[in-house]
């Protein structure tokens, strides 16, 4: 096997810190509460969390409008909760990777009011004013450039107006951020999530973007141009190269980009040389349709792209996205768990999928999330995903003693942590079955992947080492299927009842069942 770094056999936690465990009362999680649950997860067996921003900020975005990188917001407690967080995790072997969001900050921030207050102020150019604006967008609808009365000039924000966009053609602005990264890297962190990392940098003749002739009224407006010119711009990947040359300059710390972007200017992302990010995210499972087929198009197509030596990893949730079980449905959540930990790589899962947790429908006039609000109606609100773990039966599901900031799931008599553990049969108890089957067995992580194929509603393929197969059979209908194998031995099955059973030439599979075989060799 290979020798390989902690984080290409690590299954991530995303953590939306609002939402996983209050421990003061307010209603929303914070870094205590984390702490309170690391048992929790070290028992679910996962290698590290991803915690979404926990800085200063006046929450416009919920985080992603920072007016503070090095400084921890009040709402999630204090710079000592944070090192106690870090310890006690390190101390449970569990890694912790930070949220960056190096593409803007908050209009709060210093930074942007002493760059508001004069054109010539020094830090002026730290962010993007333009006397005229052009039709770049926002990401959240609506034009990208803002009026600022004061000096008469617009400011450029990719999302909300309170997050205006930094500069990074100038070389202060870099130096400031790469400080923030070596003032977390020094703490101790072991990585970074990279927020939007494929924006960061713009056309510096400020192009106008050709319209988008895929753009349909009902539609987000942030779609109605192409965004050539303030997106994915060739300059991105010598910014991405200096974000990995600080990491590297620490040992055993990961870099991980959010990139949006179709597979082959994705792969760029990986950097000449490999000398990008390590991971740069791949979220085909998330958007894609969900059937055999397409599924194994996906698989066979990333893993054929991949660049030689760039190690694949998987997304199946995050805060900005449908949660699975309400995208495929809650009798397809076993076999998505099967298949994201039978990928290669390194995996992602999001609070609160290992309970299959679905959407929460939040009523109009309680909608939180800005980018529903400023559109609302066109499916753009994100807050149906980060309602509050729930943990136990008691009313506020053990996640506050307060008032939840997001309401808790209806369902949360049943869809609890302290319920599933007690469930054998429970998709709970199912991931905690497959992240040990993963560690128990590296050549999931590393080993090949071969024979992907589709056949109707079964997607089969096989995971391989020297002197190793492993079998995954995935039945995305409703109805049984029969499924070609050779003798081996059932490792594990979504329903749990065919563990260690023999097996020969074929194999039938009830409707939504997963199967891991060993193939005797
Ligand atoms: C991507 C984050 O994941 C999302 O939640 C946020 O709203 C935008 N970036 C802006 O920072």
């Amino acid at each position: 096997m290979l020798n390989l770094a902690w984080w290409q056999s690590a299954v991530i936690y995303e953590i939306y810190p609002r939402s996983f465990q209050d421990s003061n009362g307010d209603g929303i999680g914070d870094l205590a509460g984390i702490i309170q649950r690391l048992d929790y997860l070290v028992k679910l067996g996962v290698d590290a969390i991803w915690v979404a921003p926990i800085y200063r900020s006046p929450m416009a975005d919920f985080g992603y409008d920072v007016a503070d990188y090095c400084g921890i917001d009040p709402i999630f407690g204090t710079m000592q909760d944070f090192d106690r967080l870090l310890e006690e995790a390190h101390l449970r072997g569990l890694k912790v990777i930070l949220d960056f969001v190096p593409n803007h900050s908050s209009d709060q921030h210093p930074w942007f009011i002493e760059s508001r207050s004069s054109c010539e102020n020094p830090k002026r150019d730290w962010y993007l004013w333009r006397g005229e604006p052009n039709n770049w967008m926002s990401n959240f609808g609506g034009p990208g450039w803002e009026w600022d009365e004061r000096t008469n000039q617009y400011y450029y924000h990719s999302f909300l107006k309170e997050q205006p966009d930094l500069n990074w053609r100038n070389p202060e602005v870099r130096t400031a951020m790469y400080d923030v990264l070596r003032f977390w890297l020094d703490k101790g962190v072991d990585g970074f999530r990279v927020d939007v990392m494929w924006l960061i940098i713009k056309d510096n003749l400020f192009h106008d973007n050709p319209p988008n002739p895929q753009y349909r009224l009902g539609q987000s407006s942030g779609n109605s141009f192409l965004p050539v010119y303030n997106s994915n711009r060739p300059e991105v990947h010598a910014v991405v190269a200096e974000m990995r040359a600080i990491i590297d300059s620490y040992p055993e710390r990961v870099l991980i980009g959010e990139i949006y972007l179709p597979l082959t200017d994705l792969m760029a992302y990986y950097g000449q040389e490999l000398k990008g990010a390590n991971l740069p995210f791949n979220f085909f499972l998330l958007q894609s349709a969900w059937d055999a087929h397409t599924v194994a198009e996906i698989i066979s197509e990333y893993m054929g792209v991949l660049p030689s030596g760039a190690w694949p990893n998987w997304v199946l949730g995050n805060h900005d996205n449908a949660r699975i079980a309400s995208r495929v449905g809650v009798l397809q959540t076993p076999i998505a768990a099967m298949l994201l930990l039978t990928l290669p790589g390194t995996l992602t899962i999001y609070y609160g999928e290992e309970l299959g947790m679905t959407n929460v429908s939040i009523p109009p006039e309680d909608v939180l999330d800005p980018a529903e609000k400023n559109q609302p109606g066109i499916g753009m609100g994100r807050d149906p995903e980060r309602t509050p773990m729930p943990w136990d039966c008691s009313e506020m599901a053990g996640f506050t003693r307060g008032r939840p900031w997001l309401p808790i799931g209806d369902d949360h008599q049943v869809v609890n942590v302290e319920i599933m553990e007690r469930d054998e049969t429970s998709i709970l108890n199912l991931y905690r079955r497959l992240i040990a089957l993963r560690r128990a067995h590296p050549v999931l992580a590393s080993g090949g992947m071969r024979s992907v194929t589709a056949s109707g509603n079964l997607l089969s393929y096989e995971r391989v080492a020297e002197n190793e197969r492993f079998l995954v059979l995935l039945n995305f209908g409703q109805s049984p299927v029969q499924a070609a194998t050779e003798a081996g031995i059932v490792l594990a099955t979504t329903n749990s009842h065919r563990d260690g059973e023999r097996v020969n030439n074929f194999i039938g599979l009830q409707g939504s069942v997963g199967m891991v075989i060993r193939i005797a060799l």
